[in-house]
């Protein structure tokens, strides 16, 4: 049998803010064209493992590997080639509030790619049509809802068709019709796209909806790595305490 071989893999990494350490000997492997869970009480350190996958911290201790690219060594060139590759969706949106939704969009497409202006418009608005934001290309962040920016910040983190998106917590806040269009919507990117997603996710029936695999963390360990049938019968008690809230 072939092994699949996973598109991003961590070994023994060890992470922290300046002298607090957070994340403890973490080794992971994530496989293309799935949807990874992570999970965990509030402070457990997943957005630090999120900001130290895609580079924005380096680790303390540790290998990690994305597109079979050694991310702490990885040279500045290199690592704007790879998120090219990577799409973002932070915690929280992050949209630029000076400038127009459909501006803030194009971003990674100004920052990546060379294509004509009248390209970049159209791949706006089809993103924008993506997440059922077409009537808001003109409008600031300010005026729209919450879970309308968030779409938005969608929007602009699968602008370049990444092959990998991490999305942090992409429908906390949202309404039930909501959330569950926004599940629909990732479920497509990684059926139709071929995207592989690793999603932070408190929701319990998203998780349900739409993860292949889950990774439990707790106290900056992952206590669980495996898929979501066997988390839903695992008798790890803080695992069967989230999902049978
Ligand atoms: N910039 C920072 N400087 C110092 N400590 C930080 C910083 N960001 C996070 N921490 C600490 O790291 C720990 C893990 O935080 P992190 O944001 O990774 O948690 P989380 O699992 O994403 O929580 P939540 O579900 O609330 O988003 C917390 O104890 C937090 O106080
Ligand atoms: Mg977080």
């Amino acid at each position: 049998m072939i092994m699949a071989q996973p598109i991003i893999s961590t070994k023994n990494l060890f992470a922290g803010y300046n002298e607090t350490a957070i994340l403890d000997d973490i080794s992971i492997d994530i496989y293309e064209n799935e949807i990874t869970v992570i999970l965990g009480v509030s402070g457990c350190g997943k957005t630090t493992l999120l900001k130290n996958l895609i580079g924005l911290m380096k680790p303390t201790k540790g290998m990690i590997e994305i597109l079979g690219r050694d991310m702490i060594f990885i040279e500045e060139d290199e690592y704007n080639r790879l998120m090219r590759n990577v799409g973002v969706l932070f915690q929280g949106g992050a949209l630029l509030n000076s400038i127009p939704i459909s501006n803030n969009v194009a971003i990674p497409l100004e920052q990546h790619t060379n294509l004509p202006f009248h390209l970049i418009d159209q791949i706006v608005r089809l993103k924008l049509s993506l997440v059922g934001l077409e009537h808001a290309y003109d409008f600031l962040p300010s005026q729209l809802s919450g879970g309308m920016r968030k779409r938005a910040a969608l929007a602009r983190a699968i602008a370049l068709d990444p092959a990998i998106l991490f999305a942090d917590e992409p429908s906390a806040g949202l309404d039930p019709v909501t959330a569950s269009a926004l599940d629909n919507l990732l479920l497509s990117l990684r059926e139709q796209l071929g995207m592989t997603l690793v999603i932070v996710t408190h929701e319990v029936s998203s998780i349900r909806r739409v993860a292949d695999k889950i990774i439990y963390m707790d106290k900056g360990k992952v206590l669980f790595n495996g898929g979501l049938e066997e988390a839903l019968a695992s008798d790890i008690p803080p695992l069967q305490k989230f999902f049978s809230v």
